[in-house]
């Protein structure tokens, strides 16, 4: 498809900068990275809630629900979760410029796209968020039941058994879910983040 040229960028009177201002706080993605059942969507439902109570506002974009929605045309091959990955980016740079704190919950498991976003915003914008979980302990967890049903073959391309997961190099912060609960891994992530904020 070719692109439109003809394209200008609209320059608003309302700015990022006076947004922010109104919300008293300032916006970030906090971009959570990791395998299916590593503990992305608990946390970020657990720091949304501390946020929210300390007067920051919020959003959370999940990949169980984003999927049923925007990306409902989206499956898991490779291009797809690609594609996934950079409208969710696109959507989560709305919300920083609408001066909101977006909690991004997607496995995200190529490098390439997580850089894309990154590079979408400014440098201070983004904070990657890998939750780090073994696989063996994910498979354990299993709360949805997938892990099996990919074992079986009912499943293709699930991420760490038939479809790969990149671990990230350079995550602003790291969440062993496996050596602390869910409550001190938010808490560790909550004091990073709040003189960010
Ligand atoms: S991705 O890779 O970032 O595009 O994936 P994401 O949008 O986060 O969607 C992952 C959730 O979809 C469910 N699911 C699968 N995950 C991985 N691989 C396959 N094939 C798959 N099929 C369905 C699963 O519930 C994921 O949710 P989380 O919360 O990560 O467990
Ligand atoms: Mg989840």
């Amino acid at each position: 498809m070719e692109k439109d040229k003809n394209l200008y960028s609209p320059i608003f009177k309302v700015t990022k900068e006076k947004r922010r201002a109104l919300h008293g706080h300032n916006s970030k993605i906090i971009w959570f990275t990791g395998l299916s059942g590593s503990g992305k969507t608990t946390i970020a439902n657990e720091l949304e809630d501390i946020l929210h109570s300390k007067g920051i506002s919020t959003f959370i974009l999940d990949g169980d629900n984003i999927r049923q929605g925007l990306n409902n045309d989206l499956g898991f091959s490779q291009e797809d979760r690609k594609e996934n990955i950079r409208r969710i980016g696109e959507v989560a740079k709305l919300f920083v410029d609408s001066g909101i704190v977006v909690l991004v919950t997607f496995i995200s498991p190529f490098a390439s796209e997580r850089k894309l976003v990154r590079d979408m915003v400014e440098k201070d914008e983004f904070i990657e968020v890998y939750v780090n979980c073994s696989l063996e302990e994910c498979e354990k967890r299993d709360p949805k039941g997938l892990y099996q049903r990919a074992k079986n073959g009912e499943i293709k391309e699930f991420t760490g058994i038939s479809s790969p997961y990149e671990v990230p190099e350079n995550p602003e912060i790291i969440l062993e879910t496996s050596n602390y609960s869910i409550k001190e891994c938010t808490e560790i992530l909550y004091d990073y983040l709040k003189r960010l904020l």
